[in-house]
């Protein structure tokens, strides 16, 4: 079974970069399968940090292939960017990135319209122009990335959605130049590399809970990051699906508008924030913290059907006392076993919590999972029996070796 998937369980910004980052090793091709560039991933290679947006996070390892899926709608604009940061960075990318012919293209004008949209809906979006080209591709109005082989079409689809295509087109259609030699039909290189036995990697970008369908609806990306996205937007089917790995942080942020029933305030969501440096990788948005939600992590693991939690940034919750996790919801004084399926219901709940001891001291650097103290193994052992899933790694820190595996 070659295919294993990782994705976000929370709202996004799980260090599913990092993750990904650390398990490419087993891997031989990593793929993104929807978003585009409202993703931010961070990995620190030779102790820099770089925030990718649309390059899956495999890149820093020399021998492997990345893909970017038909799911993903793709800027090339900001994709030739990334290209050239990494080339200055000494990684090569050209031979080794193919981008689907299928993917849908985010041009300027999307942007413009995100931005001009958002002042109104205050969904608190990226501004990358997710939204409008992913509503192009669903009304049938979208250009992909193949177009560009097909100039006299190109200019056709382009005449459909804007007026001063004439001119358009000869810029677009150089920045298109650009990335052309890495469009392929990405569909056959994976059914392919199925095929013959190569081990694929799936990178989710954004998380469950920002799920056009089963997140918070209308506060949501408008993609499937969850399990369904994969063969979507990629062409493999689900026959092959090895292991789901979800990507939970040991407490919650959110960045952007919405519910979030386990949000702080005050000192104690200032306190996760500058700990977490939770500071968007894409926008430097400052991101909304709060504690833990296993009512929430339990929706996102059984949506997703995960195998196991990849638990990131427990470091940050090194110095507490004490630590709270949501274990339910009240509504109207009736206890709520599932996640609620509308914004009015969230607005009201109201989370019950249980207070769990803190480690209170420095946990980077421990390397093995018996080394940890008690109260953090009891953190731990306290998700795992809520979601009753198993914990297969903690993260304790940004760098690729600040892992623990379970025993
Ligand atoms: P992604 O979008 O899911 O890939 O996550 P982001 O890269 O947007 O956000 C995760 C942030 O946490 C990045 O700045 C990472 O460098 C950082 N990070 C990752 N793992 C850890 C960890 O275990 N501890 C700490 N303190 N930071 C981490
Ligand atoms: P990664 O892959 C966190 C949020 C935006 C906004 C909503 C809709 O780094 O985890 P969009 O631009 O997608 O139309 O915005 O989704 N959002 C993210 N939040 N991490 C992300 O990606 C996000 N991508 C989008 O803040 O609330
Ligand atoms: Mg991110």
């Amino acid at each position: 079974m070659p295919i294993s998937v990782i994705l976000g369980l929370q709202w996004g910004d799980e260090a599913k970069g990092k993750v990904v980052d650390l398990l490419s090793q087993e891997f031989d091709i990593i793929v993104r399968y929807q978003g585009g560039a409202n993703a931010g991933h961070t990995i620190y290679y030779n102790n820099q940090k770089i925030p990718l947006h649309l390059i899956p996070s495999g890149i820093f390892h020399p021998d492997k292939t990345c893909i970017i899926g038909n799911g993903v709608v793709v800027d090339p604009y900001a994709l030739k960017d990334e290209i050239e940061k990494l080339k200055e960075l000494g990684i090569n990318v050209k031979e080794r990135l193919y981008i689907s012919s299928r993917a849908h293209l985010i041009l300027p004008y999307h942007k413009k319209r995100d931005e001009e949209r958002d002042r109104t809906r205050k969904i608190g979006t990226t501004k990358k122009g997710i939204g409008p080209a992913y509503q192009d591709k669903s009304a049938r109005w979208g250009i992909r990335a193949g177009d560009i082989f097909y100039p006299d079409y190109l200019r056709e689809r382009l005449k459909n959605n804007i007026d001063n295509y004439q001119e358009l087109f000869k810029e677009y259609t150089e920045i298109l130049n650009f990335i052309k030699p890495m469009i392929k039909d990405t569909v056959s290189i994976l059914v392919e590399a199925e095929q013959s036995g190569k081990k694929i990697l799936m990178e989710g970008a954004q998380g469950t809970m920002l799920d056009v369908d089963f997140g918070t609806y209308p506060y949501v990306t408008s993609s499937n990051p969850t399990i369904g996205g994969v063969f979507t937007g990629t062409g493999l089917s689900p026959k092959f699906l090895d292991k789901i790995i979800g990507v939970s942080k040991a407490y919650t942020t959110r960045v952007g508008a919405g519910p979030f029933p386990t949000e702080l305030e005050g000192n104690m969501q200032s306190y996760l924030r500058e700990e977490g440096n939770e500071y968007g990788a894409t926008t430097g948005r400052a991101r909304r913290c709060g504690w833990l939600d296993l009512t929430q992590l339990k929706y996102a693991a059984d949506v997703n059907g995960i195998d196991g939690i990849f638990l990131t940034k427990m470091d940050v919750l090194n110095h507490l006392e004490e630590i709270k996790v949501g274990i339910g919801y009240r509504h109207n004084g009736k206890i709520i076993s599932t996640f609620p399926d509308a914004i009015s219901i969230l607005n009201e709940i109201v989370v019950e919590y249980k207070t769990l001891k803190g480690w209170n001291t420095n946990i980077n650097g421990i390397k093995t999972f018996s080394k940890l103290p008690e109260q953090t193994k009891d953190y731990i052992k306290f998700i795992q029996d809520f979601i009753n899933i198993p914990v297969i790694g903690i993260s304790t820190g940004p760098l690729r070796g600040d892992v623990i595996y379970a025993d």
